[in-house]
């Protein structure tokens, strides 16, 4: 079976072409053409800009993929296109030209939730080792989650941030510094020469039940801190200490909540995604941690960390495999939720429920 994938959620423009056959699921093709220097004059994301950008890129990547694939429309049997969450005008795009050509083809066309492709990227090259139940991370520009997957389309929420996402305040940060949109890359590159205890900056959140994430004042404090010292500016150990303390204080923050899920949901394992997992020391304090603890952890690859088509069309594959019904006509939704059946804040309840059961069964 092979699955086209299309993803048009902000401003990379992703298309790729995965084959789901009995080995499993292979990525034959993908794509990703970065709209990076296009937005990089503005510090930020410019929705016409992207828009524009994408409706030139589709009718260029799409037939590439299918060529390079070796793949014929009608050798296709699913599309896959994210419907959300995302910028509404570029979720557009992507719906519109994956649609039409699912019509003309007449083939089925699954909706996919954006934050659903990145929460499976770690299994794109292992399609048979997505077991369930585990926590996952979701840590980009946009979003910083943890979930409590119990199973295919089931998934709890543990944690989100408050405020601005972890990418987010990198990039903010990154920007006070004034390295390049977006500014995580660039901010590790600097913090790997610096000394992550310079500075001790506040650790967001700390209560041991406390699942959720605010970068907000850690942000504030490092901009209070840099303007405070003007005549430090150009000294680059001074930025490189600062970019180190700031980089260990979220990734502490991260790590600490991430083995705290697992053990309060009583899984095994930590599956980690989104563009700030590029990041090389949360790769290493991940593991070291889970080592540490015996959780097994499953850390997308780098190159399908940031947004991208393989993600969406794997997760398609998924859907398939677990027999969900594609919805043809369906609509994009900017602020499409992962979470359709537990309320949020609604887990301790159930947790406790769970406990008092185990208990009465027990007795
Ligand atoms: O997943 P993604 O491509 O887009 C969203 O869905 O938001 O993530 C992009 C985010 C940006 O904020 C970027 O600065 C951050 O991921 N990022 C990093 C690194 N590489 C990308 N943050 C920290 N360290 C990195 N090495
Ligand atoms: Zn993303």
């Amino acid at each position: 079976m092979r699955i086209l994938g299309i993803e048009t959620s902000c401003d990379e423009t992703g298309v790729s072409v995965v084959e789901l056959s009995e080995n499993g699921l292979a990525l034959l093709e993908d794509i990703v053409s970065s709209q990076i220097s296009l937005h990089e004059p503005y510090g930020g994301v410019v929705p016409e800009i992207a828009v524009r950008e994408h409706l030139r890129n589709l009718p260029r990547l799409v037939p590439k993929v299918l060529e390079q694939s070796g793949t014929r429309v009608s050798d296709l049997d699913v599309i896959a296109v994210t419907e959300g969450p995302g910028l509404a005008s570029s979720l557009l795009i992507g719906n519109a030209y994956a649609r039409s050509l699912a019509v003309a083809a007449d083939v089925p066309a699954y909706g996919i939730n954006h934050l659903e492709g990145h929460l499976y990227s770690p299994f794109l090259s292992d399609g048979s080792s997505l077991r369930f139940p585990f926590v996952g991370l979701i840590v980009s520009g946009g979003h910083t989650l943890l979930v409590h997957a119990v199973d295919f389309d089931r998934y709890i929420r543990v944690g989100a941030t408050i405020d601005d996402a972890a990418g987010e305040a990198f990039d903010k940060v990154a920007r006070l510094f004034g390295f390049p949109y977006p500014g995580g890359p660039y901010l590790e590159e600097f913090a790997k020469q610096g000394n992550p205890e310079a500075y001790d900056f506040p650790r967001s959140l700390p209560g041991k039940d406390n699942y959720d994430f605010s970068f907000s004042g850690l942000k504030t404090a490092v901009r209070y801190f840099y303007e405070k010292h003007p005549h430090s500016h150009e000294d680059q150990q001074w930025i490189a200490d600062l970019c180190a303390s700031f980089q260990k204080a979220v990734i502490d923050v991260l790590v600490r909540k991430s083995v705290g899920a697992v053990e309060l949901v009583r899984a095994d394992t930590l599956v980690a995604a989104g563009g700030v997992v590029c990041n090389s020391l949360l790769r290493e304090e991940l593991a070291r941690a889970c080592e540490e603890k015996g959780i097994q952890l499953h850390v997308a690859h780098a190159g399908v960390c940031t947004d991208n088509a393989a993600m969406i069309a794997s997760t398609a594959a998924f859907k398939v495999h677990y027999g969900c019904t594609p919805e043809i006509g369906g609509d994009i939704n900017p602020n499409l939720s992962l979470f359709t059946r537990e309320p949020a804040g609604d887990f301790q309840k159930g947790l406790d429920l769970a406990a008092k059961l185990r208990n009465r069964n027990a007795g």
